[in-house]
Parts: C-alpha cells; structure tokens; sequence
C-alpha cells in the first residue's frame, strides 16, 4: 500500500481487505489516528488489523478509553469520543503510551486532541457513503 492512500470500499469485506493491505505495513511504534462520524468503521478497521495481528477478542475502548492487547504485537487501542478535557488523557497515562515504541497505537476520534499527538503518524479519514460503501483517506503527517 502507498500513502497517501485513497479509496472507495463497497462492503465491509473490501473493508477488511483494505485493512489487511494496511496492517501489512505497520510496524511496532505506528501511531494511527482516525477521524470519521460515528458507525464509519473505525473500530471495524482496529479489529480487522488486530485480527491480522492474531488478536481476536477486540472490544471499542468508548467506555474503558483504552484497551491494550499483548500478544503476539502489542497494541494499544484508545477511543476520545467521551473525554471531555485533556487531564483525562493525562491521567490515564496517553504519553507513557506514546512513548512505548513497542505497540501499535490507534486512536478513535484523534481530532478531539488533535494537540496531543505527536507529527508523523498516520491518519485515516473515513466518510459514510451510503449503507454499506465508505471512503477511506490516509496520509501520513
Ligand atoms: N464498508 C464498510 N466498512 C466498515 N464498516 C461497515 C461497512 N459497511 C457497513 N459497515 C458497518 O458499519 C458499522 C461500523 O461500526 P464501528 O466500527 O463501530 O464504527 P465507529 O467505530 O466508527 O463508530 C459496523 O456495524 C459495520 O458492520
Ligand atoms: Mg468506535
């Protein structure tokens, strides 16, 4: 896969192939941000790649904030959509998470903290079609 990436999928199984194109070039230390409505995909994508990975039990973090899973990657799996002011983040340690060069990080609804991450991490933008069809946009910044 190239980035920046850009496509239209039609169903989520052209979902979960884009996903797998996309877990392929992760590496541990990949920070991915995602930014889309609710119901887009984003933890539909988080647990096809974390599939891809062989971690199958991949629950949203809406009301934990984060979930981490350490298994054959490490992954670390945050959703900001109920944080409310940027200690919570603090308090639960998001910078000692970041700085763990040994996970895969994603982040549902990154651009409510947008100030918090760091540059040079993936971004990936999904926008509701229709039912079933999305667009996916990544750049890396
Ligand atoms: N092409 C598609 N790609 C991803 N999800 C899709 C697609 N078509 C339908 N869906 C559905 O959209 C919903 C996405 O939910 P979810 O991943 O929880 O969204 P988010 O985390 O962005 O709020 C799921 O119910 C999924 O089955
Ligand atoms: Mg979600």
């Amino acid at each position: 896969m190239e980035i920046p990436f850009n496509k239209i999928v039609n169903s989520e199984k052209e979902t979960l192939q884009f996903a797998e194109s996309f877990a392929e070039i992760l590496k541990a230390g990949d920070i991915v941000a995602f930014t889309g409505d609710l119901g887009t995909g984003k933890t539909f994508i988080v647990k096809a790649i974390a599939k891809y990975f062989g971690i199958k039990d991949v629950t949203s973090p809406t009301f934990s904030l984060v979930n981490t899973y350490d298994e054959k990657v490490k992954i670390n799996h945050f959703d900001f959509y109920r944080i409310k002011k940027i200690e919570e983040l603090y308090d639960i340690g998001f910078e000692e998470y970041l700085i763990d060069n040994s996970a895969i990080t994603f982040i549902e609804w990154a651009e409510m903290f947008e100030e918090i991450l760091p540059p040079n991490i993936y971004r990936i933008t999904i926008k509701y079609i229709d039912d079933s069809k999305r667009e996916i946009i990544i750049i890396k910044k």
